[in-house]
């Protein structure tokens, strides 16, 4: 699908499709009252007997809207009531639209959504998520089926209307943000989608290869189990002792900024598989640990959209890969390992694997100086029942870096909740054997897994986002979401000088 932008009026600007805002009680957008006043007062008359729903994110197409009007089809949404759009519910209306035009037999279509009033928020805002959402909206994943493949949408192009110059500069901006970041989120939904025996750990370090044959921006290096071993890793090994696939240490860098300035460093669990190891998970819905990776495809999702933008920053983003396996030469309960830090681990429940890799990826990345270091994970269960499926859980060692993650995920719409890191917390994971246990004995599994990632971070700035909620869908919209791209993609704008909330 094409984006471009095009200044002019309503009653102008040609078109299979034209998208407009409508609001109750019978409020037209600047555009819709334009092609209304060629058209001959139908939109105002609909509106008056009912027959457009002006309740926020609904639609009603309306079919030859007139001889005069310059497009073929008006779609109508509905914006609610209030005078102003939060930023959240402009979300609302620009995925319903973006759902509905996919419906219609238009292979084009003209936008006049970024007329709409959103609190706090500019144009160049509303243009990425405008982009975002109708890429997401055309988003398929059908690559293991071998008929029925869904139709290819007709929409080919979509023109955001603005009304001059000086707004053309600032929607065309927000149009290549909200580009690099679908492809970033495209890529980290099809990732993490793909099945655990088509998404291996090998086949996460290829991807990393494509990566960079794509963006020759970026540098890619593959680590494997002997490299590993002479690092001491023995903690991310451990994991992978119950698996036929072979682990990898993935790392990406890309160098936008300048030689001396520290790089951001995002760290992503690539659990390919997670069946529980010895600890075995539950039968039902373990095809979903396939999910897994899904903070590794996020990681990969940044790297591309980083690069795509070639921000004025260094990046530099690490993925532990390895699957969780019950084999007769896996890890049990109550195994000691001793991690690249030095510190050993009492492995009391081998589903609790994530932290396990992490904690060895988390020593490695020391030897790029970060300025700040960022995981993300699916790590615990225990953030679902916390958070549900709304919020990232967010933990760290750094208030300011905090702060910023949450004010990026606000901005974005793609929100993140902090957990307290108190000592408290901590001292559940004491060891009876080893100088750590790797899972708490008393709830609040969210922070004693982030307590765990803290013994290996004290050495930098460190951020942690649980994302076991957020990362995909249950149900009948199974699927990977492609969070916390957007999360993470207004942090880097924010840190880069190029944010336009
Ligand atoms: N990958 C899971 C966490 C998870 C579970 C994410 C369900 C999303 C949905 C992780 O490796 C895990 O198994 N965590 C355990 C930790 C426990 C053993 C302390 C959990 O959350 O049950
Ligand atoms: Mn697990
Ligand atoms: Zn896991």
């Amino acid at each position: 699908m094409d984006f471009n932008v095009k200044s002019g009026e309503a009653d102008t600007l040609r078109g299979a499709c034209a998208i407009v805002g409508v609001a109750a009680p019978r409020r037209l957008s600047a555009a819709a009252s334009r092609l209304d006043k060629i058209g001959g007062g139908r939109i105002a008359a609909l509106l008056k007997s009912g027959d457009i729903d002006t309740d926020l994110g609904k639609t009603t197409l309306l079919h030859n809207p007139g001889e005069s009007v310059p497009v073929g089809r008006i779609l109508l949404v509905g914006c609610g009531k209030n005078k102003q759009l939060s930023p959240k519910e402009f979300l609302t209306v620009a995925g319903a639209a973006a759902r509905a035009l996919q419906n219609t037999g238009a292979a084009d279509a003209l936008a006049y959504l970024t007329e709409l009033d959103v609190a706090e928020r500019g144009l160049g805002w509303k243009a990425r998520q405008i982009v975002i959402a109708a890429r997401a909206a055309h988003y398929r994943f059908d690559e293991f089926k071998s008929r029925d493949k869904t139709p290819k949408a007709r929409l080919k192009r979509l023109t955001l209307a603005v009304n001059g110059r000086t707004q053309h500069n600032e929607v065309k901006a927000g149009v290549a943000r909200g580009l690099a970041i679908a492809n970033g989120m495209e890529l980290a939904r099809t990732l993490g989608n793909r099945p655990g025996n088509r998404c291996t750990p090998g086949d996460l370090a290829e991807q990393a290869r494509q990566l960079k044959k794509t963006h020759s921006s970026l540098k890619v290096e593959v680590l494997d189990q002997k490299a590993m071993e002479k690092l001491g890793m023995g903690a991310l090994l451990s994991v992978a002792r119950g698996s036929r696939q072979a682990p990898k240490l993935i790392v990406m860098e890309y160098r936008g900024g300048k030689k001396s300035a520290k790089p951001v460093v995002l760290v992503g669990k690539g659990v390919t598989f997670d069946s529980g190891g010895i600890s075995l998970k539950p039968g039902k819905g373990m095809d979903e640990m396939k999910f897994d990776m899904c903070g590794a495809a996020s990681v990969f999702g940044c790297m591309s959209a980083v690069a795509e933008l070639g921000l004025p920053i260094n990046l530099v983003g690490v993925v532990p890969a390895t699957e969780n396996l019950p084999d007769g030469d896996a890890s049990k309960p109550g195994d000691i390992v001793t991690s690249m830090s030095g510190q050993t681990i009492e492995i009391l429940n081998t589903d609790a694997e994530g932290r396990l890799i992490l904690c060895d990826a988390l020593t490695y990345v020391r030897k790029f100086n970060p300025d700040v270091v960022i995981d993300l994970a699916t790590l615990t269960g225990a953030c679902i029942v916390a958070l549900g499926h709304e919020a990232t859980g967010l933990l760290g060692n750094h208030q300011p870096l905090v702060d910023a993650l949450l004010d990026a995920g606000e901005n974005s719409c793609d929100r993140a909740w902090q957990l307290p890191l108190w000592e408290e917390y901590d001292e559940q994971l004491a060891s009876n054997f080893a100088d750590m246990a790797n899972i708490g004995n008393g709830g609040a599994g969210t922070i004693t897994a982030a307590s765990f990632l803290a013994r290996f971070t004290r050495d930098y700035r460190w951020a942690h986002l649980d994302i076991a909620g957020v990362a995909w869908k249950s149900g009948g919209e199974k699927g990977a979401t492609g969070r916390p791209v957007p999360l993470l993609m207004q942090y880097l704008l924010a840190r880069s000088g190029k944010s336009d909330a």
